[in-house]
């Protein structure tokens, strides 16, 4: 046991944590404000919203898109600002792609902000196009 938990948001208190966690590190951290805690890609059944608890605390989100052709959407990665740097991403990272094999699927693929790049290729992602309406981030794939 090493003290972490991926699991799905389930409860009020958990969603809390996960619309927390979201707003303050992936929008407000970047100055932006217009966070919408019910976007209809929230609400769809093929999109597992996660929450990974340490020790029983919520300190990050994922969220795992699920598509067709062996294909998983890995969205809005977060970890709480002030746990950044030490290795729960990576434990993030970890869980959800033994998550998304187990589910079936060979590919891990991401649209990460600039400055999260490093941290994907660290992980064994790599380049590679897959959506032609994107370009505002870069696009990164993983094998599984
Ligand atoms: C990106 C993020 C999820 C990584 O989680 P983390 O817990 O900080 O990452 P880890 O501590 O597991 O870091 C693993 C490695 O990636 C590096 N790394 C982490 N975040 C990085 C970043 N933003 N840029 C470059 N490298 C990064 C770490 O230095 C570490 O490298 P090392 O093994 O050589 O020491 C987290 O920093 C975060 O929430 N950032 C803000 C939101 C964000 O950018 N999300 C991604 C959107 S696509």
């Amino acid at each position: 046991m090493d003290g972490y938990e991926l699991c799905l948001v389930e409860n009020a208190d958990d969603w809390a944590a996960y619309h927390r966690i979201r707003r303050t590190v992936l929008f407000e951290a970047r100055g932006r404000f217009d966070y919408v805690t019910d976007g209809p890609e929230e609400l769809k059944a093929e999109n597992l919203s996660l929450l990974l608890k340490y020790r029983e605390q919520p300190i990050g989100t994922v969220r795992l898109d699920q598509k067709p052709n062996g294909k998983a959407i890995v969205r809005l990665v977060a970890i709480v600002s002030h746990l950044q740097k030490q290795g729960h991403g990576t434990a993030l990272m970890q869980r959800v792609e033994i998550l998304a094999a187990s589910l079936g699927f060979n590919q891990l693929l991401v649209h990460a902000a600039l400055d999260a790049v490093d941290f994907y290729q660290k992980l064994g992602f790599s380049r590679f196009d897959f959506d032609t309406a994107d370009i505002q981030s870069v696009q990164l794939r993983k094998l599984i």
